[in-house]
């Protein structure tokens, strides 16, 4: 199929229906007439309900039943009094709702599911220039005017690029994922004029690029790819993007342009690879893979995942201070977090040559040769490259066993370090197997 034929096959599947768009607008007219209903009855003047993200732009992918209602108070309101004014609002409201759950960012919100969509209702001043901003969620009813103002005509292209995102695994901000937000898509969008132009333009990029819609841009970022908001000179929106996921967008680019497919947007769901497939692997490629299992910390997603990638580097930086060679590593969580970690061997011998001072350094030259020389458990002692040189037996000649040893030592999460000082298992090989969860068995297929 060609690129034409493939966008509208797409489209026909991501672009809601008529149907579903006026079902979206009556939910989110019923909540906006609640939520303004509710503050009159409670007394609290002048707030003023907005839709707001994706839902407000046109840019939503159908059967995602997202919406953003945004609770605005009069720039003077204080912080107190907008938290607890709009905590109060949004918990009558969630009185009607399938089932709500209050969250703590900047402020409060309540997260709701009311009547099958999936709500935030979250409060924020109503200031009068992005400049004033009182929190980081101010920004968002100018995101919201800077795009409903623009992207007319092209709300088929922030589609099929958020699509092509998702497909790539590419498509959302969040600490886990690291990737591209809706916001960030409607501005590639916007400035390069079309879906195609800015996957042309991305088969070329190069970290560090900068885009400046309006030419305002304040400050020197340093992240990947720089996309300064146009509605705020300070901020680059693009600050989440990790380095791996702004280099698998250009893959995906080139991609599609030698040869577009459906299967890009809308790849098979991966299946659990199983016991018998694990241990093929295992044998054919000869390493060592060793795993660290914990319960899982209760904690939010934002705070997990970040100290999870921690937990992958402190991991792998005290195996290569112990002479190990770590291939790659990799992390999961479910129920139990499993950090793995691929080894060149889980190994080494007994011996371990520890290199002293230049000969001629001889004070130091003289303390290291008496400290050894004579020592029981030296193996043997010579001079190389004009320095003394000890063999001496390693303190810990198994991969395991220096995890279990030392990983309490690790500088880990806050979160992590808890979960794991109640206790863990390092597992090895197709011990791995114990591990059941479906999560973590489709995790292995892509990892292993
Ligand atoms: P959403 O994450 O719901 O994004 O944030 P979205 O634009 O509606 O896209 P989809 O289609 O649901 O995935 C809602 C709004 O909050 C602001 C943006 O203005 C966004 O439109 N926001 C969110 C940010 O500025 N940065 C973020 O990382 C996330
Ligand atoms: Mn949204």
């Amino acid at each position: 199929m060609n690129k034409n034929n493939i966008k509208s096959a797409i489209l026909k599947t991501i672009k809601p229906t008529a149907d579903e768009r006026v079902l979206l607008s009556n939910v989110a007219d019923e909540l906006i007439e609640k939520v303004n209903s509710t503050a009159a009855g409670q007394n609290i003047p002048d707030v003023s309900a907005r839709l707001v993200g994706s839902a407000a732009r046109g840019t939503w992918i159908s059967g995602t039943h997202d919406l953003d209602i945004f609770i605005t108070f009069p720039d003077e309101t204080s912080r107190e009094e907008l938290e607890k004014f709009g905590l109060s609002i949004a918990r009558e409201i969630a009185k009607d709702a399938e089932k709500s759950e209050e969250h703590y960012a900047e402020h409060p919100y309540i997260n709701m599911r009311y009547r099958d969509f999936d709500v935030d209702l979250v409060p924020c001043f109503r200031v009068s220039s992005p400049g004033s901003i009182k929190s980081a969620v101010d920004r968002t009813p100018f995101h919201n005017e800077f795009i409903k103002q623009n992207i007319s005509g092209l709300e088929d292209d922030v589609l099929l690029l958020k699509q092509l995102m998702r497909g790539g695994g590419v498509y959302g901000s969040e600490l886990r994922t690291q990737g591209f937000s809706g916001y960030l898509t409607e501005l590639l969008v916007i400035h390069f004029g079309s879906f195609e132009k800015v996957l042309e333009s991305a088969c070329n990029w190069k970290p560090n690029l900068v885009i400046d819609i309006k030419e305002h841009g304040s400050l020197k970022h340093t992240d990947p790819l720089v996309v300064i908001d146009p509605t705020d000179p300070k901020r680059n929106v693009a600050a989440a993007l990790s380095l791996d996921n702004f280099s698998r967008f250009i893959d995906i680019s080139r991609s599609f342009n030698q040869n577009p497919t459906e299967e890009m947007f809308f790849p098979p769901p991966a299946k659990e690879l199983t016991d018998h497939e694990f241990i093929e692997r295992v044998n054919l490629r000869k390493s060592a893979i060793v795993a660290v299992v914990f319960k899982t910390p209760d904690v939010v997603d934002d705070v997990l995942y970040p100290q999870l990638y921690k937990m992958e580097q402190a991991t792998a930086a005290l195996l290569e201070d112990y002479d190990f060679t770590v291939i790659k590593t990799g992390s999961w969580a479910g129920d139990d977090v499993v950090v793995l970690l691929e080894l060149m061997t889980s190994t080494l011998p007994d011996v371990k040559k520890h290199v002293g001072p230049p000969v001629w350094v001889r004070a130091h030259a003289e303390m290291f040769k008496s400290k050894y020389e004579g020592a029981d458990d030296v193996f043997s002692m010579y001079i190389e490259d004009g320095r003394y040189v000890v063999e001496i037996p390693r303190k810990y000649a198994d991969a395991k066993k220096l995890i279990e040893g030392r990983l309490g030592m690790c500088s880990l999460g806050k979160q992590i370090t808890a979960s794991v000082s109640e206790g863990f298992e390092v597992v090895e090989g197709k011990e791995i197997l114990r591990v059941k969860e479906s999560g973590f068995r489709v995790f292995l297929r892509g990892w292993a």
